[in-house]
C-alpha cells in the first residue's frame, strides 16, 4: 500500500475552511509509532468541531479528523503488535492534532493502540469508540459511589447523541431504570426500545430556575450537554445523588449556588476519556465486551457512511440532529 484516501480539512487563504477527500503518501513507519490500515470511524461532536476549523480542537491545518479509529495493524515499531492484529484507538490526540481516523491510514504511538480481542470485531469496535468509552468511564465513576438498581432512576441527557445512547444501553443492561430527555420527538420510540422508561422533552429543563432546589427526581445522572440543563439536573437529584458530566453541546457554562451540594450532598463527577490512563482504558474496553448484550439492540442506532458523505453528517451533529451513532467506513 503507498498511498490513501483521507478526508482533509484546509484553512485558505481569508481563513475559510474546505473539506475534501485527497490521496496521500502511506507515511514510513517511526521509531515508537504504529500504522494502522483504518476499516472504521465514527463521528463524534469533537469531530466536528475540528473539520469546521474550530482552534480549540485542531491547532493546524490542514488535518484529518477522526478521533476514533479502528482496523487492523500494516507495520508495528513495537513487538507488542503484529502485522494484520485488529486494534482500536481512541482519543489521546488522535484527530485532534494527530491525523485521524477520517484517513485509511494512521500512524500513532505504540501506547494509543489498543488490542482487540476475538469477541469485539472491528467494526463493533468502532460503534462504541469515544462514546462507549465515556459513557462507560460515567457509569464507571456513578457505580464507584455505590449507586445501584434501586437507589431510583437514572437521567441520560442529549440521549440519542453517540455518548447519550450508548449510556443508556449499558445502564439498562446493568438493571437501571433509564430516564431520558431528548429534542427530538420522532425518536421516542426508539429510545423507549433501548430501554428507557419515561422521556422528558428538552424543553423541560431549559429554562433556568431561580429556585436553588427542585424536588429530588433522579438518583443519578449522565450529562452530556452542560448549561442550564445540568443545573436543573444538578437541582433535582435525591439526596447523596451524583451527576457524572462530559460534555458542553447547550452551554460549557454552569451558573448555580453550592446549595444542592451542601444540603443535599450531591457529587459533580467529572470525566475525560481522552487522557485517561491505558489500564483504565483497558477496563473499560472489558467492561463493554461483558456487556455486550446490551448493546445488542443497539445495531439499530447505527448508521454507516463513506468518506463522501461527511460533509453532510458533520452538518447534521453539529445542528444535533444525528440520532445513535454513524460509522465512517474507510472501503466505500
Ligand atoms: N469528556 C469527554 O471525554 C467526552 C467524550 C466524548 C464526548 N464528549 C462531549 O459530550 C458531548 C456529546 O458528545 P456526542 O459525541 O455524544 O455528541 P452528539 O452525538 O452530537 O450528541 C449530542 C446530543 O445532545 C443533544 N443536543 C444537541 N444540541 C443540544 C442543545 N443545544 N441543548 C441540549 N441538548 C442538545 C442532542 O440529543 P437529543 O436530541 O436527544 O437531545 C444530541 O444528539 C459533546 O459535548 C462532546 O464534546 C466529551
Amino acid at each position: 500500500m503507498e498511498s490513501y484516501q483521507a478526508f482533509e480539512v484546509t484553512e485558505n487563504s481569508e481563513g475559510a475552511f474546505e473539506q475534501q477527500v485527497v490521496t496521500r503518501s502511506v507515511p514510513e513507519l517511526e521509531e515508537g509509532k504504529v500504522l494502522i490500515r483504518v476499516r472504521y470511524s465514527a463521528i463524534n461532536f469533537k469531530d466536528a468541531l475540528s473539520s469546521t476549523g474550530n482552534k480549540g480542537v485542531t491547532r493546524e491545518y490542514p488535518h484529518v479528523p477522526g478521533i476514533d479509529a479502528a482496523g487492523e495493524v500494516l507495520q508495528s515499531s513495537s513487538d507488542r503488535f503484529s502485522v494484520g492484529q485488529p486494534v482500536v484507538v481512541t482519543g489521546h490526540d488522535l484527530g485532534m492534532n494527530t491525523d485521524g481516523g477520517f484517513g485509511q491510514v494512521i500512524s500513532v504511538p505504540v501506547d494509543w493502540v489498543h488490542a482487540l480481542p476475538e469477541s469485539l470485531s472491528v467494526r463493533n469496535a468502532a460503534v462504541l469508540g469515544t462514546a462507549g468509552i465515556t459513557a462507560s468511564l460515567c457509569i464507571d465513576k456513578l457505580l464507584m459511589t455505590g449507586l445501584k438498581p434501586s437507589d431510583g432512576p437514572v437521567l441520560v441527557t442529549g440521549s440519542t447523541g453517540g455518548v447519550g445512547s450508548v449510556a443508556i444501553a449499558l445502564l439498562f443492561g446493568l438493571g437501571f431504570e433509564v430516564h431520558a430527555i431528548t429534542g427530538k420527538a420522532a425518536q421516542h420510540d426508539a429510545l423507549k426500545a433501548l430501554g428507557v422508561t419515561e422521556i422528558f422533552g428538552r424543553e423541560e429543563l431549559s429554562e433556568p430556575s431561580k429556585r436553588p432546589i427542585l424536588k429530588g427526581r433522579w438518583a443519578a445522572a449522565i450529562d452530556t450537554v452542560g448549561g442550564v440543563p445540568l443545573e436543573n439536573v444538578l437541582k433535582s437529584l435525591k439526596p447523596q445523588g451524583s451527576a457524572a458530566i462530559c460534555g458542553l453541546v447547550a452551554s460549557p457554562t454552569l451558573n448555580m449556588t453550592v446549595f444542592p451540594f451542601i444540603l443535599k450532598g450531591i457529587n459533580l463527577l467529572g470525566v475525560d476519556s481522552a487522557e485517561v490512563t491505558p489500564q483504565k482504558k483497558a477496563d473499560m474496553w472489558r467492561f463493554m465486551i461483558e456487556n455486550q448484550a446490551a448493546l445488542t439492540k443497539y445495531q439499530d442506532w447505527v448508521t454507516e457512511i463513506g468518506l463522501a458523505q461527511l460533509p453532510e453528517y458533520v452538518d447534521k451533529i453539529l445542528q444535533g440532529k444525528i440520532a445513535g451513532r454513524t460509522l465512517v467506513s474507510l472501503d466505500q
